[in-house]
């Protein structure tokens, strides 16, 4: 046995060792670039910070020692510079999503998801499927045709939060609003709900979810290893194989449904398609791009804002004052609850932004390629086809834009004409800033006010722990401990 590690171990050094000298022989050299030795001729240490779950922190370790720019690997560089963040993702600017992206999401004849908008790479395509959302997924759009949807969702996630905390003495807010986000998102992609808030359990669509990211990650980062997991009968290991495959098959009920309802407004696929109509250039839509786009929108638009809230309520409830600040504030005499009236409240949308600031869903890398004849980057020429990327967050932690970083004081969003920092970036940036920004915000504004009008006095459960709610970093941001419970 022992006889075989040493084997295998040595086997997998001499790889790794012939890998680096092939890459220091081979590739545009970073050198003079700061940053640990070890990056200019390995990227295992990336990868293995990536498993870990540790990305982000690895990475914002590495600024804190090198400064605003650091090489990663041989080939990758991290920006943390609000100059060199706008170049970076400037409309025009030039700079492409990396090949990461169609890999991660299981293009290249792979068994993922597929690509759609978030990971194509080449720009005309882009630009042209993105003309085709942007009226559905526009913020007066998705009042008028899908705000009544995310009302009702919300008003069941809130009503159910109280019964489970009534009967049971608790309840895990972080498990209600995931299901409340893909209850919105499957009514909103499929026109018909999964009705998970009805059975109100982490179902298995829940756990496909959480081992889709998971999963996505490990066929990225160590290709072979998915193959040797799908042998071991532990179902939890199978899942991480098979998820991208059911959410792929999600996708065709949207093909389905919007067969069925297609004048449906509270669609977004029927808004897209009437759009393609009127619009001079026809756009492209088939059958098939449809239900990669709507297998992108379950996993790309619940997690997401399901995390942002669950860390809004708990930023919330660990400081009682500013609990009974909001709860004031939503349910100040006359007040409509409305996106577009929820959106004028000051505290409550400067508590949204610090807790996007600083616990944002999406805080690592967003890497991208440099252009053909390379450019010039926070003051160093960075050669062609190297790989950049921007991480919001450390750039969201960065003291000359954000003085006392670390604290959260939502006092920096309120005033009049207070603008947002050009580096912050909770929703990206650029030609490709996030696509459900608008409905991401609704969600949030509608959830957070409604759950703090009808359930004042909520509280942290004695079990939660700052330590239950570290971000663990697989591309998204969750709290470890994977719960927020609260009760009266
Ligand atoms: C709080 C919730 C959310 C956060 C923090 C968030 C964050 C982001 C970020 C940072 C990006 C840029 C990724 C990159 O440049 O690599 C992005 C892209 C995207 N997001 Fe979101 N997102 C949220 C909710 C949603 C929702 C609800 C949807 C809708 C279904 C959505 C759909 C998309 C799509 C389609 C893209 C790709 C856009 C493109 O490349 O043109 N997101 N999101």
């Amino acid at each position: 046995m022992l006889i075989s590690l040493l084997v295998v171990s040595g086997a997998l050094l001499t790889v790794i060792l012939l890998r680096a000298i092939i890459t220091l022989i081979h590739k545009p050299s970073l050198r003079g670039f700061p940053g640990p030795w070890y990056t200019r001729v390995t990227h295992y240490v990336l990868k293995f910070h990536t498993l870990a779950g540790r990305r982000m922190h690895y990475v914002h370790s590495l600024h804190q020692r090198y400064g605003s720019v650091v090489r990663l690997s041989p080939n990758q560089l991290a920006f943390c510079d609000p100059d060199a963040f706008v170049a970076i993702h400037k409309i025009g600017g030039g700079f492409t999503k990396t090949q990461w992206y169609e890999d991660f999401s299981g293009g290249a004849g792979g068994a993922g998801i597929g690509i759609g908008l978030f990971a194509m790479t080449d720009v005309k395509k882009h630009a042209s499927r993105r003309k085709l959302f942007a009226r559905a997924f526009s913020a007066a759009s998705l009042r008028s045709n899908c705000e009544d949807v995310v009302k009702e969702k919300v008003e069941k996630a809130v009503s159910r939060i109280m019964i489970e905390a009534r009967d049971t003495g608790e309840a895990d807010i972080m498990k209600w609003w995931m299901l409340m986000a893909s209850d919105i998102i499957g009514q909103l992609s499929f026109g018909e709900s999964f009705e998970l808030l009805d059975s109100g359990e982490k179902s298995h669509h829940i756990h496909v979810l959480e081992a889709a990211a998971l999963g996505a990650t490990l066929q990225y980062e160590m290709p072979g290893i998915l193959g040797l997991l799908r042998r071991i009968p532990v179902p939890k290991l199978n899942l991480l194989v098979t998820a991208p495959n059911l959410v792929h098959r999600y996708g065709q009920a949207a093909v389905l449904n919007l067969l069925r309802h297609s004048d449906n407004r509270a669609n977004l696929f029927a808004t897209m398609l009437a759009q393609s109509e009127v619009v001079a250039e026809k756009f492209e839509l088939t059958d098939d791009d449809i239900r990669k786009e709507a297998s992108n929108f379950i996993l790309a638009g619940a997690d997401t804002t399901a995390i942002t809230l669950t860390y809004l309520v708990w930023v919330i409830l660990k400081r009682p004052g500013l609990r009974v600040r909001i709860e004031e504030e939503v349910s100040s005499p006359g007040l409509e609850v409305s996106d577009e009236a929820l959106e004028r409240l000051p505290l409550l949308n400067a508590v949204i932004e610090e807790t996007l600031r600083l616990y944002g869903a999406v805080p690592g890398n967003l890497p991208r390629k440099v252009p053909e004849g390379g450019v010039s980057l926070g003051g160093y020429a960075v050669p062609e086809g190297i790989e950049v990327e921007t991480q919001a967050y450390s750039l969201h932690r960065d003291p000359n834009v954000f003085p006392d970083p670390l604290m959260f004081d939502e006092t920096r969003w309120m005033g009049k004409d207070i603008l947002k920092p050009k580096s912050y970036c909770p929703f990206g940036a650029g030609t490709r800033t996030c696509a459900g920004v608008h409905l991401a915000r609704m969600e949030i504004r509608l959830a957070a006010a409604t759950l703090f009008r009808h359930c004042k006095g909520l509280r942290l459960s004695a079990r939660m722990n700052d330590q239950m709610m570290e971000p663990a970093n697989f591309f998204l941001a969750t709290p470890v401990g994977k719960r927020c419970d609260v009760r009266f």
